[in-house]
């Protein structure tokens, strides 16, 4: 059920997160889908719902950064460094795991994954549900597994309907693309995820560049190839190659679902046609809702207009490259 997240609403949510259900928040990267992190029935509900194959980790929500030392047993300089600059805000870091953090969140990894979100709200639940006597939510992004992240309330309703005991409506996700994760488990920081704060920006923090993950790295489905997609057949075609088939459409091309950005609609073109952001940031804003309302329109493929290089796109190119791989 779909509420607006009001105080009243807030309460309710983090009683019956302390109660073993499922509630939906947004954060300022997409909505999660949470469960007390401490309550091991909670979070295998968490992997029912999104048919997640267990042993995929889960994100610990914190509502303050003091609490971390509950969760990881040893937080590297680099690590502290980054929660400081970046937190609350779109940043996961990846610390050794202490002891007491159950397997199913950690997926059995000696590691766990933490942040404190920025959202009001995410802040507001998490901090009531402190009040009550919990210490984390576990929350993966509210999406079926391998599926478009959710970016509005009305989204994960989609995805889990009666599912989730509440969502929390708090309006459409500032970022909407998730967040930057960092390992701080080897002898370098790794960058896993690419996501809302940019390499530069944690470059400045670091001193330097993090490592870029390789395929020895440790599990996360946000790196599968295959990922973000939305079920029509989707494609990346640069600017040239869109204009070149958009002037050799036919009868025989089906009904053709496009995103562009910078290519204008053709005055004959007779499919779907959305118009994107020419930037990058408002272009995440809404790309995961364009990528839900372009799969609803059931058309034969989905072509998308490659986005530019630059860093200012390197979250979106990763998401895209996932969402039109096959394989
Ligand atoms: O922006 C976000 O991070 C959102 C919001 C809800 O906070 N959450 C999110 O969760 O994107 P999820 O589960 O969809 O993606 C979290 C990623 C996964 O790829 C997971 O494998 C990785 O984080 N992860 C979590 N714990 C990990 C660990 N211990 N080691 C390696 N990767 C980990
Ligand atoms: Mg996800």
């Amino acid at each position: 059920m779909i509420v607006p997240a009001n105080p009243e609403n807030i309460d309710r949510a983090a009683s019956l997160l302390r109660a073993g259900q499922l509630v939906s928040f947004p954060t300022e990267t997409v909505y999660g889908l949470g469960a007390d992190a401490r309550n091991r029935e909670a979070v295998a509900k968490v992997f029912a719902a999104k048919q997640r194959p267990i042993g995929h980790p889960l994100i610990v929500h914190l509502a303050d950064a003091a609490a971390l030392g509950n969760w990881a047993r040893a937080i590297p300089a680099g690590a502290q460094a980054l929660a400081d600059a970046f937190w609350p805000g779109p940043l996961t870091l990846i610390l050794p795991r202490a002891a007491a953090v159950p397997d199913v969140v950690t997926g059995g990894q000696d590691s766990v994954g933490l942040r404190v979100p920025g959202h009001p709200v995410a802040h507001a639940l998490l901090e009531r549900f402190a009040a009550l006597g919990g210490e984390g939510v576990a929350a993966p992004s509210a999406n079926r597994f391998g599926r478009v992240s959710a970016t509005t309330a009305q989204h994960v309703a989609e995805d889990f309907g009666t599912e989730v005991a509440l969502i929390l409506d708090g309006g459409a996700c500032r970022h909407g693309i998730e967040s930057t994760i960092v390992a701080f488990t080897g002898p370098e920081p790794e960058l896993l995820r690419l996501g809302a704060i940019g390499v530069e920006a944690l470059a400045r923090v670091l001193g330097r560049e993090p490592r870029i993950a390789g395929s020895d790295a440790p599990r996360a489905p946000g790196t599968l190839a295959t990922h973000y997609a939305p079920q029509t057949r989707a494609r990346l075609l640069p600017r040239d190659d869109l204009l070149a088939a958009l002037a050799h459409m036919g009868r025989s091309t089906g009904h053709i679902a496009v995103l562009a950005h910078s290519v204008a609609q053709p005055a004959l073109f007779e499919g779907t046609w959305f118009d994107a952001p020419a930037r990058g940031h408002a272009y995440a804003h809404e790309l995961y809702a364009n990528l839900r309302a372009l799969d609803a329109r059931a058309a034969d493929e989905i072509w998308i207009e490659t986005p530019p290089d630059g860093p200012e796109w390197s979250a979106v190119r990763d998401r895209l490259r996932r969402a039109t791989h096959r394989g």
